[in-house]
C-alpha cells in the first residue's frame, strides 16, 4: 500500500539525474503521472493507441509535429492525440510533467538507445505496485 501524501512535482523532477528519462511519480486509475527532465531532442515518434499530456513544471520547450511546432513556457500543457507524429525539442533543460496510460511506450514506435522501459521509470516507493 502507497501511503496517501503530498508529492512536488518540483522535488521529483528536480531529483532526475538524466534527460529523457521519465520517472513515474503516481497513478490515477490507469494514467500514469510522470516527471523528466528533457534537453536537446528526442526522436520522432507517436503512439498508436494513447495519448500523451505534456505540461511543463519549469523552462520551455517546443513540441514538433509535421504541420507546425507549438512554443511551451511554464505552466502550459499540450495534449499530443495518439497516433500524431511528435517530436519534443528543448534548447535548454525544461522539466516536464507527463500523463499517460501505462501501455505506453517511452519513444512510441520508434526504439533507441534512450528508450526506457516501464521498469527502468519507476519510482521506488510505486514499484511493488501492480500497472497495468
Ligand atoms: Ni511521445
Amino acid at each position: 500500500m502507497i501511503p496517501i501524501d503530498r508529492k512536488s512535482l518540483v522535488e521529483a523532477a528536480d531529483s532526475l539525474t538524466e534527460y529523457w528519462s521519465p520517472r513515474v511519480v503516481g497513478q490515477v486509475n490507469d494514467q500514469l503521472v510522470k516527471v523528466a527532465k528533457l534537453k536537446g531532442e528526442l526522436v520522432w515518434h507517436s503512439h498508436e493507441h494513447e495519448d500523451e499530456m505534456f505540461y511543463v513544471i519549469r523552462g520551455a520547450f517546443r513540441m514538433e509535429f509535421e504541420t507546425h511546432s507549438v512554443e511551451l513556457s511554464e505552466g502550459d500543457f499540450i495534449t499530443v492525440p495518439k497516433g500524431v507524429m511528435h517530436n519534443p525539442v528543448a534548447e535548454r533543460e525544461c522539466w516536464v510533467m507527463l500523463i499517460e496510460p501505462a501501455s505506453t511506450l517511452h519513444t512510441g514506435d520508434v526504439v533507441d538507445e534512450r528508450t526506457k522501459t516501464l521498469d527502468q521509470q519507476m519510482d521506488q516507493g510505486l514499484s511493488g505496485r501492480q500497472i497495468g
